[in-house]
C-alpha cells in the first residue's frame, strides 16, 4: 500500500524531496500529487519546471538536488526506475487517491500551504491534493500536515486546530538545532524526519535526542 504524498505551494520543496527520498529508500511506494501552485515554488527553489507529461524525468531531477538546489547531490538512480512512484495530476479528480476505496497507508502533505490547510480543514476538495486529504481523514487514516508559513494568522491557527481535532498530525516545518546540524540539508532532514516519525515510517534522517545535553551533537 502506498503513502500519498501531496506537495502544495508553500516554500519548502526540499522538505518534500527529503521525505520522498526517505520513503523510496525505505522501500515504501508513493502516490505523488503536486499542486498547481507548487510548480512555482519548485521553479523558484530548484529551477525545475515540473511537467505532468514528463513527471518521471522532472522528479528524478528534483530528488537529485539538495536543499541548496544544486543538481546531482543525491544518487537516486535505481529507486525511480521501479514502479514505486505513481503520479497523479492535481486536476485529476477521478484519480485513485480521490476515493476511500483506493488502498493507501495515509497521506503526508509536505510542505502544506495555508491555502491547503484551509481547504482541507473546510473540506473544500478544490483539487486532487485536497480531495485525497479529505478522503484520508474520512477513512481514519494517518494524515500529516507539514505547514509552512510565518507568522500564522488566527484564521490559519483555527484551521490547524480543526485538523488536529479531525485526527491529523500538524507538524510545522520548523527545524530544531539540537541534532547537530552543520548544513542546511541537516535542518531539512530534521523536518522531513519528524514528518515521517508522525507517520510511523522508520528512517535515519536525523540524530535523535539521547537524553544527554550535547549528546546528539557529539561525533558518532
Ligand atoms: C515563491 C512562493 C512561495 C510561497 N510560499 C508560501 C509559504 O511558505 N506558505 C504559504 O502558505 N503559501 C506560500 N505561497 C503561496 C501559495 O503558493 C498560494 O497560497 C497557493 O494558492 C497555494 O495553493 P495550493 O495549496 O493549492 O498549492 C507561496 C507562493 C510562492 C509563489
Amino acid at each position: 500500500m502506498p503513502w500519498i504524498v501531496g506537495v502544495s505551494g508553500a516554500s519548502g520543496t526540499p522538505y518534500a524531496a527529503a521525505v520522498l527520498r526517505a520513503l523510496l529508500a525505505g522501500g515504501e511506494s508513493v502516490d505523488l500529487v503536486v499542486s498547481r501552485a507548487s510548480r512555482l515554488t519548485l521553479l523558484d527553489e530548484t529551477g525545475i519546471s515540473f511537467r505532468d507529461a514528463h513527471w518521471r524525468d522532472d522528479l528524478r531531477d528534483w530528488l537529485a538536488r539538495g536543499a541548496d538546489g544544486k543538481p546531482d547531490t543525491f544518487d537516486v538512480g535505481a529507486d525511480l526506475d521501479t514502479d514505486a512512484v505513481r503520479y497523479w495530476g492535481a486536476g485529476d479528480l477521478a484519480a485513485g487517491p480521490s476515493s476511500g476505496s483506493y488502498p493507501a497507508k495515509g497521506m503526508l502533505i509536505v510542505p502544506a500551504s495555508t491555502a491547503c490547510v484551509a481547504g482541507v480543514a473546510l473540506g473544500l476538495s478544490k483539487d486532487l491534493l485536497q480531495r485525497a486529504a479529505s478522503v484520508t481523514l474520512k477513512e481514519g487514516r494517518t494524515l500529516v500536515v507539514a505547514v509552512r508559513e510565518t507568522p500564522l494568522s488566527g484564521q490559519t491557527l483555527r484551521h490547524l486546530v480543526a485538523l488536529d481535532d479531525a485526527g491529523a498530525s500538524v507538524v510545522p516545518a520548523s527545524p530544531a538545532f539540537y541534532a547537530g546540524a552543520t548544513h542546511i540539508q541537516d535542518l531539512v532532514d530534521f523536518v522531513a524526519g519528524r514528518v515521517l516519525d508522525s507517520a510511523g515510517v522508520p528512517h535515519g534522517l536525523y540524530r535523535r535526542w539521547t537524553g544527554e545535553l550535547g549528546g546528539a551533537t557529539r561525533p558518532a
